[in-house]
């Protein structure tokens, strides 16, 4: 059986984040070239990919990371009267930035399958419901996944980040072997602010008792930062597999991450 990459594209990388809906094209095509690599070596590749500008800057807005809230908090927007719609255009922009992705494997004549969260998952947080191994069971084309808007039993509806997605992916699905998160313009994480960051604050082999100050715009992102992805990551390292936070900006880190190849980025250990 072929082994099993989970790879991650943070919404950061992949989009403006700044910017309402704006991808960022040439990142994508330089993903989608990392996982064609990662497919002509013979791996299975699972894509999860995050929302950046697709989904932060509305769901924050709208408050749709804290489910149903009244109406009155909000002042409409021209687009957007209430929650109950904003979850709907963010699912809708969710599947526009998904296609965009999958248009970039069409043209690199790879084939894929998207499997939007709303549609099979409930619930938020990495002990979401929905049965991923039947779900992810087909292994004709790349699977895609991605961080969405689903319905919850408290609140009505809630945001499950695709760090959450991953983690069970990873569990779930047979033989997953190595679980990468690309991300925006830092080489993992660092010991200080990346502002501060000198190369050498790298923290090339990170565990939950390693102490380090990541950022995370909380005034844009409903969803976690890297602090989420270190402890998502770590859950995950604990099932036995290989877990990297890599720059995003530099494909052959990915690649040789996705092989199993010594590169520039941060390891992370369940201890
Ligand atoms: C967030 O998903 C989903 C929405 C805001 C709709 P992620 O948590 O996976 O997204 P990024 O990677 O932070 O953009």
């Amino acid at each position: 059986m072929a082994e099993v990459v989970v790879i991650k594209f943070g919404g950061g990388l992949i989009t403006n984040k700044t910017k309402l809906c704006t991808p960022e094209l040439a990142v994508i095509n330089d993903l989608v070239d990392v996982v064609g690599q990662c497919l002509d070596s013979g791996k299975r590749v699972i894509v999860v990919h995050g929302a950046g500008s697709f989904g932060h800057l509305r769901a924050k807005y709208w408050r749709l990371n804290e489910g149903l809230v009244a109406d009155e908090n909000f002042v409409p927007e021209k687009d957007c009267r209430n929650q109950i719609q904003a979850v709907s255009i963010v699912r809708k922009d969710m599947l526009t930035l998904n296609s965009i992705i999958k248009s970039a494997f069409a043209r690199r004549g790879i084939s894929t399958t998207s499997l939007p969260p709303h549609l099979w998952a409930k619930n938020t947080g990495s002990n979401f419901d929905g049965d991923i191994a039947t779900t992810f069971a087909s292994t004709e084309s790349v699977p895609i996944t991605f961080g969405d808007v689903v319905d919850c039993d408290i609140g009505s509806f809630g945001i499950l980040s695709g760090d959450d997605l991953v983690v069970r992916i990873c569990r779930d699905v047979p033989n997953v072997k190595r679980l990468i998160f690309a991300i925006k313009g830092v080489d993992g994480i660092m010991s200080k602010p990346p502002s501060e960051a000198l190369p050498s604050d790298l923290i090339v082999e990170w565990s939950p008792s390693v102490k380090f100050t990541g950022i995370h715009h909380t005034d844009i992102d409903v969803t976690g930062g890297i602090g989420l992805k270190a402890s998502r990551g770590a859950e995950v390292a604990a099932m036995g597999v290989d877990v990297f936070i890599v720059n995003g900006g530099y494909p052959q880190r990915l690649i040789d991450a996705c092989l199993g190849k010594p590169t520039r980025g941060t390891q992370i250990f369940s201890e």
